[in-house]
């Protein structure tokens, strides 16, 4: 949502205030209440900017609460956004208040504490989109609550987390989407195409591009600061452990540091090594081993601590290999074969030869699935509104969206075996049937964080 959007929202919202809680009907179009997704957001910091907005253009989707730690304050990614539970708040209610005939709506609820939002009987569908470090335990809450989960990428702070989010999803058969966007390009999926279907030969290499960190941080000479008045920052940590407040530790630039994420390795690697699997066709599994190729880290001491350049390679069964690397242009993947490449990345679909990207794949050849049948989608700006619509039309029809629970899993299980590498420096040898390393306790040891009380999972 660009500034003078959401200033439009916060300024109609204003006027909304003195207006009954009810549901205008011509809000939602034809949808009957029957027909229609009631969903509840936790977690409205940057990337709610692109998801709010994603759900909310849907005539069948009703956001009925919203939920954050932070009651609201700049600080994230882009300095200036004023973000958090209330201007989330006021942005659901101006958007629908916008669209009613008298201007003005009231009827998002606003929590702290997610578990109210699980709680509710009126909510279908979750979107998590807090620190990484919530993922698990917040999927699993909500997929014991019997709601529908759309889970924002990287899933997983590590593998353990991700297969016991694999079990909760599936032992209470709920609908998982996971919130790695790019799948639903339409670009992305045509070069993925080309390459399953042999057009370069037979695959031999695939690189997977990583961004260059984009903040720095404080270094070693960090000092703990006062928690900000309206922020819950024991709810904040929640399963990661006790730590002395600072402002780079919380808002957006939690991805630095390894207690609530994977750095740049899980936050791009969750879009480029997912592109990678969809080439490669190994979504259900992954590579057999993972060796350092040269990684950077923070200086003891520094608040930020995950990889400064992210290098590492790893082999599949079949001999592939896969380069994961800090380099230009940052986000997509390329794939090298006998015959030929092809590259997705955020510019669209690259081949050589070029004839490659006029190759109709024939009707009897390997198809992937579409995100919305019929409507093809490869504007950047409207992939996350594909795949959050792929996810409604999954918690209509009961099947699974274009990335489930298990994709996401072993797409974030690739990212947290590179950091493993990396970290250890020694080549570490994976099992994928297991889901186990081999013969290195130590390694095997990082698989798994412990949680704080009371959010073990
Ligand atoms: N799909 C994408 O392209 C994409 C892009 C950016 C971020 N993301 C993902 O979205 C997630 C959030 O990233 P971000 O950049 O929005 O971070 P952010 O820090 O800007 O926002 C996270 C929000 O969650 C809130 N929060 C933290 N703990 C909470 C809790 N216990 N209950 C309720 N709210 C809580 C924070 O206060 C904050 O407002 C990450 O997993 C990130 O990888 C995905």
């Amino acid at each position: 949502m660009s500034q003078s959007t959401r200033r439009t929202f916060i300024k109609s919202a204003a006027c909304a205030v003195a207006a009954p809680t009810i549901v205008p009907r011509s809000v939602f179009g034809a949808n009957a209440p029957s027909n229609r997704i009631n969903v509840g957001f936790i977690g409205l910091g940057n990337q709610s900017k692109v998801d709010l907005p994603a759900f909310l253009e849907n005539d069948d989707v009703q956001v009925l609460a919203v939920c954050d730690v932070n009651t609201g304050s700049i600080g994230y990614r882009v300095p200036e956004d004023f973000l958090g539970r209330e201007p989330g708040k006021q942005s659901v209610e101006a958007y629908y208040a916008d669209k009613s005939h008298s201007g003005s709506y009231k009827g998002c609820a606003a929590y702290t504490d997610f578990r109210e939002v699980l709680g509710r009987d009126d909510i279908d569908a979750v979107v998590i989109i807090t620190p990484d470090h919530w993922h698990a335990t917040m999927t699993i809450a909500a997929a014991r609550a019997g709601k529908d989960i759309y889970c924002e990428k990287p899933l997983s702070l590590t593998v353990e987390d991700g297969k016991a989010m694999v079990k909760a999803v599936r032992e209470h058969k709920r609908i998982l989407q996971t919130g790695s966007q790019h799948r639903s390009n339409d670009n992305m999926r045509r070069g993925c195409e080309l390459v399953r279907n042999g057009r370069i030969g037979d695959l031999e290499r695939i690189t997977a591009y990583i961004a260059e960190n984009n903040f720095t941080g404080p270094g070693t000479s960090w000092m703990p600061m006062p928690v900000p008045k309206g922020f819950d920052y024991a709810m904040w940590l929640g399963p990661a452990p006790k730590a002395p407040y600072h402002e780079d530790r919380c808002l957006y630039k939690f991805r630095f540091i390894e207690e609530y994420s994977g750095g740049q390795t899980t936050n791009f690697g969750a879009h480029s090594l997912d592109l990678a699997q969809l080439g490669h066709g190994s979504e259900l599994t992954g590579p057999l081993e993972f060796t350092d190729a040269g990684s950077e880290w923070p200086e003891s001491g520094s608040l930020f601590t995950t990889a400064t350049r992210v290098a590492f390679h790893a082999r599949y069964a079949d001999g592939v290999e896969l380069i994961c690397e800090t380099r230009p242009p940052g986000f997509g993947a390329r794939f090298e074969g006998s015959e030929g490449w092809v590259q997705v990345d955020s510019s669209g679909v690259h081949a050589s030869p070029k004839s490659l990207l006029t190759s109709v794949i024939g009707p009897d050849e390997f198809h992937l699935p579409v995100a919305v049948p019929g409507k093809p989608v490869t504007r950047y700006d409207r992939v996350s509104p594909q795949h959050v619509r792929n996810f409604l039309d999954a918690v209509k029809s009961r099947q699974d969206p274009i990335e489930p629970v298990e994709v996401g899993h072993r797409t974030a299980t690739i990212c947290h075996l590179g950091n493993i590498a990396m970290k250890l420096k020694r080549k570490i040898k994976w099992d994928p049937e297991s889901e186990q390393i081999i013969g290195d306790d130590e390694a095997a040891g990082m698989l798994k964080r412990p949680k704080r009380e009371p959010w073990e999972i």
